[in-house]
């Protein structure tokens, strides 16, 4: 049976029709959560719940625009827009940050725009732009969900919802809470759905949508709490696809306990069995050197997963990270398995694979990641350190902690340090990187 690339029932995802972007609305105020922060920011194991909302986008989902809506708090816009950066390096699609509203409506109202804007600016027609609208508060919605509701978009659906059938007996009350509440009426469970995100729309039908909410109103714009609903009230066809539990809405602390415990579950062994010798943990270690471009073949300067606007860049074949290239040696050091030249080529010696040029650092540390856990090891945590006068790293450690992390799939740690002006670093000619690894044999491998 062969598998037509835009049947969205059977085998492999379905490649995009059209241009795939992604709305995450994220600039709620989390009142009923109660943590006194922007929901989007409260941290589930050390990560932000934007942080995970991000995690299930990867590469296969090619997606080409990311916009993440963002509260106006400055502070928490700055920590929340890290993870855009994260994302835009596993994906290689654009990120747009923008502001929220007052409403949910207002907030989606505002990535509409910017997904309108950057449609033009591309000279994409808005009929072909598949828009997909998901909240941050779904923070563990999986993969498997946004791939479903992009190919039902595209296969010509106007609407589309993914939902889970419910559980509870749902009943109607009467307005009046408190002492005085009565039901009055019990709903046939079987035609109820609890409705989640993403929803998929056509750019052109969600800033009909937009448009429709604007004018209904601040007051109306609150009583709508999804995309869905207004189109419902415009008479568009809503599809419904399967939703998945995971994708549960994080409103209250119980739900917050809920979602912990699905991470906990995820990460605890099927069968927890004793060993008798546990496996050593195994270091490695790892350096790179690249001198700074010349002035004639000036270059980017690229250096720890982050981009370094006006600043000198390093020459090299790929994008020359020598923070990012060290930890990938650090790695294949610790597995045993050689160096970048290994897997990777060197220029050095004439040896670098045309399909590296220009590679981004983060990706190459994404695949070496993948290859020492392919070979049986988990990793346990990188820690890099480069010697160079500049770039001054200390304001952006933190974005750069998170965008190499994010790519190994486990903690790294950068620093940086001079040379007390002695040697190629302190004469400004290039900059050096070493990294540590430690791996964790897994013990599952097919390879040692
Ligand atoms: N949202 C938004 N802008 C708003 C309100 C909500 O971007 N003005 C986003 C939230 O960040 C969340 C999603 O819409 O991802 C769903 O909203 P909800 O769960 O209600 O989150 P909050 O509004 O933050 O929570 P609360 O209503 O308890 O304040
Ligand atoms: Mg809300």
């Amino acid at each position: 049976m062969t598998t037509r690339p835009d049947d969205p029932v059977r085998g492999a995802p379905a490649a995009p029709r059209g241009h795939r972007a992604l709305v995450v609305v994220a600039a709620g105020s989390g009142t009923r959560l109660g943590f006194g922060m922007p929901k989007a920011a409260v941290r589930l194991r050390e990560r932000t719940l934007l942080d995970h909302a991000l995690q299930a986008v990867t590469a296969e989902l090619g997606l080409e625009l990311i916009v993440l809506v963002l509260p106006s708090d400055p502070a928490v816009h700055q920590e929340l827009a890290a993870a855009g950066t994260a994302a835009a390096a596993r994906t290689g699609a654009d990120v747009v940050i923008t502001t929220g509203g007052t409403t949910r409506t207002a907030s989606v109202a505002s990535g509409t725009h910017a997904v309108a804007e950057h449609a033009q600016l591309k000279g994409w027609d808005p009929a072909e732009v598949h828009v997909l609208v998901h909240d941050a508060a779904r923070a563990l919605t999986p993969a498997e969900v946004f791939q479903r509701v992009a190919e039902a978009a595209e296969a010509s659906a106007v609407a589309v919802v993914p939902a889970v059938p419910v559980t509870d007996t749902i009943k109607e009350v009467t307005d009046s809470q408190g002492p005085g509440e009565r039901a009055v009426a019990t709903l046939n469970r079987a035609a109820l759905r609890a409705v989640q995100t993403p929803q998929g729309f056509s750019l052109s039908l969600l800033q009909r949508l937009s448009k429709h909410a604007a004018a209904a109103g601040e007051e109306a714009g609150e009583q709508f709490t999804d995309e869905a609903m207004i189109a419902e009230h415009l008479g568009v066809d809503v599809v419904v696809v399967p939703g998945h539990p995971r994708a549960l809405k994080i409103t209250t602390e119980t739900d917050l306990i809920t979602a912990q415990g699905l991470l906990d579950a995820q990460q605890a062994p099927a069968v927890a069995e004793p060993e008798a010798h546990p496996p050593a943990p195994r270091v490695g270690i790892g350096h790179d050197i690249h001198a700074f471009a010349d002035a004639d073949e000036p270059a980017e300067l690229w250096l720890a997963g982050l981009h370094w606007p006006g600043q000198r860049g390093l020459a090299g074949h790929s994008d020359g990270d020598a923070v990012a290239h060290a930890c990938c040696a650090a790695l294949f050091s610790a597995a045993g398995m050689g160096d970048l030249g290994t897997h990777f080529g060197a220029d050095t010696v004439g040896t670098a694979r045309p399909e590296m040029a220009g590679a981004s650092g983060a990706g190459m540390l994404a695949e070496a990641a993948r290859l020492v856990r392919q070979a049986g090891y988990r990793i346990g945590s990188i820690s890099v350190q480069f010697i160079g006068s500049r770039p001054k790293l200390a304001p952006r450690r933190e974005e750069a902690q998170r965008v190499l992390s994010e790519a190994a799939g486990a903690p790294v740690a950068v620093s940086a340090t001079t040379s007390d002006g002695l040697g190629f670093a302190g004469r400004g000619e290039g900059i050096m990187a070493t990294a540590t690894a430690v791996l964790i044999p897994s013990g599952h491998s097919a390879l040692r």
